[in-house]
């Protein structure tokens, strides 16, 4: 293992009862990298993360935090790291103060260290304005800014950060990113999130998992790429072009489109009441723009828009996950019955709830303060 690889996780295999949370999950993360860690519901994010910050043990596999193995050196890796976890436990009675002094006299920081990071975590984490409110009157999102403020109090050189924009609105989402992007300057984050917008912003490097697995790792153009497949957008005038003789059906448009070379699915998209609108998936790289602007002019029908783009994070986001999210929500696995999922709205929304409840429960079981 070379020296830089400040978190290592080698084959991590959870169990609870029977439900597999984790299933041989390796990854490695290096000195200065901020990485993403991506995955739908229940897929395990929380879990990894509980591990390599010493609050659970795995069933199987080893655990490394700067080189100090998470079971058998637990002290020496608490002083390497600075964890958010997904619900910060905060104690709601206590100043923004004094409970950051807690924390970094729990962490041994003596009166003269603490308010040296002190001065540096408000200035980093905005927290001049509360310093000496009680925690139970801040906001959710100065809340989160706590949180982070007392991960980092310490100075350590790992963070581990567990969902610390949800619940945000979208500017204290924005401004949280950036203290990421700030403090994530000088030291190696694991940040987990829904939000892919975020991993755009403030990172070049992101790990999907899915039911428990890697299913993707890599930086995030790797990752874009990772389908191969480009997405085109085309659409039709509804009038008829002049000098030709019906204006063309959605179907006709459809079918013709379906006939170029390269394309794997063709699907009708909404657009104003003047156009047919298509979304086109191609593999490979050719671009195939000239072939459709020529069959469209040689039906003599009138082009309204084209264009091609790679796909987003979330589009391969949604390919390699979305077979575990149709099954959170009861749904068969087939990716082709669009049309029936509206008819599966009732039972998915109880599922979800189901699921939201099963999450807090186990939160405020596992959660300990540190
Ligand atoms: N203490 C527990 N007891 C039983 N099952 C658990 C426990 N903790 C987690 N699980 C299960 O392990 C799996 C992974 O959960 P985990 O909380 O790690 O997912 P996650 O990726 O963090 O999801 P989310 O995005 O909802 O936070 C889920 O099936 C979950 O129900
Ligand atoms: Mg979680």
């Amino acid at each position: 293992m070379s020296t830089d690889v400040m978190i290592h996780a080698d084959n991590l295999t959870k169990m609870f009862g029977s439900v597999v949370a984790l299933d041989r999950v390796s990854f490695d993360v290096h000195k200065g990298e901020v990485v993403g860690f991506l995955g739908p519901n229940g897929a395990g994010k929380s879990t990894t993360m509980r591990i390599l910050t010493c609050f659970i043990s795995p069933t199987s596999g080893t655990a490394k935090i700067h080189g100090h193995d998470v079971f058998e050196q637990p002290l020496e890796v608490r002083q390497k790291l600075g964890y958010l976890p997904q619900r910060a436990p905060l104690y709601s009675e206590m100043t923004v103060w004094s409970y950051l002094q807690f924390t970094a006299r729990m962490r041994g920081l003596d009166e003269v260290e603490f308010k040296k990071r002190l001065r540096k975590v408000v200035e980093v984490c905005g927290l001049a304005q509360v310093l000496g409110k009680d925690i139970r009157t801040l906001s959710h999102g100065y809340r989160q800014r706590v949180g982070l403020g007392q991960a980092l109090i310490h100075d350590p050189p790992i963070l581990i950060l567990d969902e610390p924009t949800s619940d945000l609105d979208p500017n204290e989402k924005a401004e949280v990113i950036s203290y990421i992007r700030e403090v994530g300057k000088e030291r190696t984050v694991l940040l987990s999130t829904h939000n892919l917008s975020e991993v755009e912003a403030a990172c070049a490097r992101a790990i999907i998992v899915s039911k428990g697995r890697v299913v993707a790792d890599g930086t995030l153009d790797d990752i874009r790429a990772k389908t191969g497949r480009i997405r085109y957008v085309v659409s039709v005038h509804e009038k008829m072009a002049e000098g030709s003789h019906q204006p063309p059906k959605a179907g006709e448009v459809q079918g013709a489109l379906q006939t170029l070379k390269g394309i794997s699915t063709v699907r009708e998209i909404p657009s104003d009441d003047r156009a047919h609108g298509f979304e086109l998936i191609v593999n490979g790289e050719h671009d195939i723009r000239p072939e459709i602007f020529r069959m469209i002019v040689d039906k003599g029908w009138t082009l309204l828009e084209l264009h091609r783009d790679a796909q987003t994070l979330g589009d391969v986001f949604r390919d390699l996950t979305q077979g575990e999210s149709r099954m959170a929500r009861g749904l068969r696995s087939q990716v082709e019955d669009e049309e029936e999922e509206d008819s599966d709205d009732e039972g998915r929304d109880e599922d979800e709830e189901d699921s939201d409840d099963e999450d807090s429960d186990d939160d405020s079981k596992n959660e300990k303060k540190d």
